[in-house]
């Protein structure tokens, strides 16, 4: 398989029903003017797993699709290794992870030996090639004062209806914390599942706001008993 190849924004049939007006990439349109409503860009690409299709890789599961500015990079070196280590982690919440590197699938295998030989782990997930930028085209990762031959460190995560969820972004030169990214997963993954939204620096266990919306009866209902801090802050168990 050759370069990255873009895909039509909207191809599901979920997405068909919806009033978006479908159309095709062409290869002069490479960026994606994120919108929240509309659908992370499909592709297909070859990876150190393999060519991968994104969506179809993705499935009906959660998705994150995150960003390194060059291969042989020390801090892209950590972060490649660190979310290795944290697999189980990101498989026990159902999510696929998915780096992209514009650099070439050899540069990739090349550089997976630093990354095992820096950090104790072995890749274990597909890192995509994108030596001619197409998927941070699609995904605007390049910034537009900066480096054009580098992306930004950007990360979407995508739910299992093909929706982008949370957008990150950060410089070149700042490592992300990945334990911070699973701390957000674990509160989308509630708050799509439960009438709950989730406070600052909340982590999983404790306890989650009732969302507004509910009357306190439809409250009682639902969660039994709760704390009501404020009539609009009310407090119930965390329900996973
Ligand atoms: C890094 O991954 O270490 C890095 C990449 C680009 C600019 C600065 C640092």
């Amino acid at each position: 398989m050759g370069a990255c190849r873009p895909r039509p924004r909207v191809d599901s049939s979920r997405l068909a029903s919806q009033v978006l007006r479908p159309r095709k990439w062409t290869t002069e349109e490479t960026r994606w003017p994120f919108d929240w409503a509309t659908p992370p860009p499909n592709f297909d690409a070859d990876s150190t797993a393999g060519p991968i299709n994104f969506h179809d890789y993705l499935g009906d599961g959660w998705g994150v699709l995150f960003s390194h500015p060059k291969d042989y990079t020390p801090v892209c070196t950590t972060e490649l290794g660190t979310v290795a280590g944290l697999k189980s982690e990101f498989d026990k919440r159902n999510v696929k992870v998915v780096g992209v590197s514009v650099d070439s699938l050899q540069e990739h295998k090349g550089w997976a030996g630093d990354i095992l030989d820096v950090t104790g782990h072995a890749l274990n997930f597909p890192l995509v090639a994108d030596p001619d930028r197409t998927v941070a085209g699609l995904y605007d990762m390049i910034h537009p004062n900066a480096d054009n031959t580098l992306t930004v460190r950007s990360v979407f995560v995508i739910g299992p209806n093909k929706d982008v969820k949370l957008t990150l972004t950060y410089p070149a030169a700042t490592g992300r914390n990945f334990d911070e990214i699973l701390r957000v997963i674990d509160s989308l993954q509630r708050t799509a599942n439960h009438k709950v939204a989730t406070p600052a620096d909340w982590k999983p266990g404790e306890d989650v706001i009732i969302v507004p919306s509910l009357s306190d009866a439809q409250a009682h209902e639902i969660f039994g008993d709760f704390e009501t801090v404020k009539p609009y802050l009310r407090k119930t168990r965390d329900p996973a």
